[in-house]
């Protein structure tokens, strides 16, 4: 039989191809057999032709195209001729024109599908990703990747053409230090010991720095064992970026310069620079959150100074003992009814709140609320203006310890954003949070932990405080977020041994576990290490809000589940004994 070579992809065929003979290769998408005529909408990468076979053309291929199935793997050879014209498709790149088959190679077949290819988004999330090479041959599927791959391709373009030096640093290596739980790859060779997989370069771009890269980037894997979420896979990528001699604003405007780019090049859309910038506490205090959602307002007004003298016991007690009283304004919400304001109740204590007091106003002077007849006239009325109360709006709030409050509301404002629609999806809203506390609390260790990771600087101003008063440092570190997503973290490092020094006391880590853990860092800053700081974009959130998805699996060829399951290959596995045995490990028994 003729073996037919492809000529033409199923994306680019229309009228100025007319007459012209070509060859096709791709997936029986559709067939329609007709008795005695035979359509296939043929499918490959870049789009659809519909194909047909007629007697009138050649009866040969004709016969053979009964035989057709869909998902058989065909190449075609044909004349590119018009649809008629109650036949054209206008939502088709190629709807204009069908290929008039002379000639059928039958590549493969294929037997039923678990699922079918059009209809893949009503099968089970497990089963598709069993087959996910099935769920990826959807036409909307494929073209997150395409959008992703383009995104890669203009971050290299970008990171090259501003000298920066793509190299690859270890995957098996011991632990570094991001604050999630390590993959652990035990060693054969020296039992009992475990190579750790890398939660982020961190360690070795630092060490690029110090051999004088002075500008490295890398689009790399990191793992990290955490709870998974929509917008978290254990095994994750990134685009790492270190850079000597540096300060924020050069960071900050390398990436700023890098995004524009991306969404003028991928999606065609301006972005207006400089983002805005809020520090930490603004951020909280503002949208209880340090990844804001600047796409709507309903922001948290601190209402602590007209509750302070209150009759209501409960947000006088609050502002009493150091805490806040704060609220937002639900814009509209007056209609809520009782039920709703419950389920909004328990939202807020799931954060830990005691409770959620509300107010519907029809006028400073009237109020419906529980609350009302607690507060004076006066207070009332400052509370009306403080949050800009319309007739038919909801005042929400919360009061206690300042974190709680913060919390509470913020994810109130995320919840009632999405039910109202609030944020819309087509818009990107980018800001940066700058100044977060270098170290924080950690009730469970009752030590202090680094909030980003221990080689972040602290903020010069703020050194002495470092042993004082550690919680009051402000770090050099900033967030860039987008639409309420943390996209990328970063900061400006400890290239100086004795701040290094004083960073690990904040943090209860002795000088004996420093150098266990991080010896060679340590070693290295006292050999010349340059001023440098850097960034970390995490590609799959960006790919995905880009894409407009809404998780970053849709942007992973094969993610796992929820629970770390990859269906299609099962792993994770047992291993069997021999192996185990190589490894000095004693088989697990249930
Ligand atoms: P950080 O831990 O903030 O910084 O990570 C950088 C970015 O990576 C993304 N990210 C994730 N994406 C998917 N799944 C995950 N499990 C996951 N975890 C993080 C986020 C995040 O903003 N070494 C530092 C960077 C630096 O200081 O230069 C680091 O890794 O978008």
């Amino acid at each position: 039989m003729e073996k037919l070579k492809r000529s033409r992809t199923c994306g680019e065929l229309n009228s100025a191809h007319l007459g012209q003979t070509v060859v096709l290769a791709g997936w029986v998408h559709r067939h329609r057999d007709l008795g005695g005529l035979i359509f296939v909408d043929l499918r490959d990468r870049e789009g659809m032709t519909q194909v047909v076979f007629n007697p009138d053309y050649d009866a040969e291929p004709l016969e053979q195209a009964k035989s057709l199935r869909s998902e058989f793997v065909i190449a075609v050879r044909g004349v590119v001729q018009s649809r008629p014209d109650n036949m054209k498709n206008p939502d088709l790149a190629t709807g204009e024109i069908e290929v008039a088959v002379n000639a059928l190679e039958i590549l493969n077949t294929a037997e039923v599908l678990p699922f079918v290819i059009d209809e893949a988004h009503t099968a089970s999330e497990v089963l598709r990703l069993e087959y996910r090479y099935l769920d990826l041959r959807r036409p909307t599927v494929l073209e997150a990747f395409k959008l992703r791959h383009r995104v890669t391709n203009t971050i290299r373009n970008y990171m090259n053409d501003h000298g920066f030096m793509d190299v690859e640093t270890p995957m098996l290596t011991r632990s570094t230090p991001e604050g999630a739980r390590d993959y652990v790859v035990p060693s054969r060779t020296q039992r009992g010991r475990f190579y750790a997989l890398p939660q982020s370069p961190q360690l070795f771009k630092q060490l690029l720095m110090v051999a004088g890269f002075e500008k490295y980037f890398q689009i790399v894997k990191c793992f990290r064992d955490e709870d998974l979420r929509a917008d978290r896979q254990p095994e994750f990528t990134q685009l790492d970026i270190e850079m000597s001699f540096v300060e924020e604003e050069d960071v900050i405007a390398l990436m700023e310069g890098l995004l524009c780019k991306l969404w003028r090049e991928v999606l065609d859309q301006e972005i207006p620079v400089p983002f805005p910038r809020l520090t930490y506490l603004e951020a909280m205090d503002r949208f209880g959150t340090d990844r804001p959602d600047l796409r709507f307002g309903m922001e948290l007004v601190d209402i602590s100074s007209h509750c302070a003298q209150c009759g209501f016991q409960v947000f006088a007690d609050a502002v009493g003992s150091g805490g806040v009283v704060k609220a937002i304004n639900a814009s509209g919400c007056g209609t809520f009814s009782r039920k709703q304001i419950d389920e909004l109740t328990d939202l807020v204590k799931q954060s830990g709140a005691a409770g959620l007091a509300w107010a519907k106003p029809k006028s400073p002077e009237e109020w419906q609320s529980p609350i009302a007849k607690f507060l004076t006239p006066g207070e009332r009325s400052a509370i009306h203006q403080a949050l800009e109360l319309k007739e038919n709006d909801l005042a929400l709030f919360v009061s206690g310890r300042s974190d709680i409050v913060n919390d509470s509301l913020g994810r109130l404002r995320i919840h009632l954003g999405r039910k109202l629609e609030l944020a819309d999806p087509s818009v990107f809203r980018f800001t940066w949070v700058t100044h977060f506390p270098l170290v924080e609390f950690d009730e469970e260790e009752n030590r202090y932990a680094a909030v980003h990771h221990p080689f972040t600087a602290p903020l010069d101003e703020d050194l002495t405080y470092l042993e004082s008063e550690p919680g009051k440092v402000r770090s050099r570190a900033y967030d860039v977020v987008l639409n309420g997503n943390e996209i990328g973290g970063g900061s400006i490092r400890n290239h100086r041994m004795d701040i290094q020094t004083r960073v690990f006391q904040a943090l209860s880590i002795d000088g004996g576990e420093a150098e266990e853990k991080f010896g060679f860092l340590l070693k290295a800053l006292t050999l010349g290490a340059p001023p440098h700081g850097g960034i970390a974009l995490g590609l799959d959130r960006l790919s995905m809000l880009m894409a407009g998805k809404p998780s970053i699996r849709d942007v992973i060829a094969f993610p796992k589940t929820t629970t770390g399951m990859c269906p299609l290959t099962g792993a994770p596995a047992s291993i069997d004994e021999r192996q185990l045995k190589e490894l000095g490990i004693t088989p697990f028994s249930r």
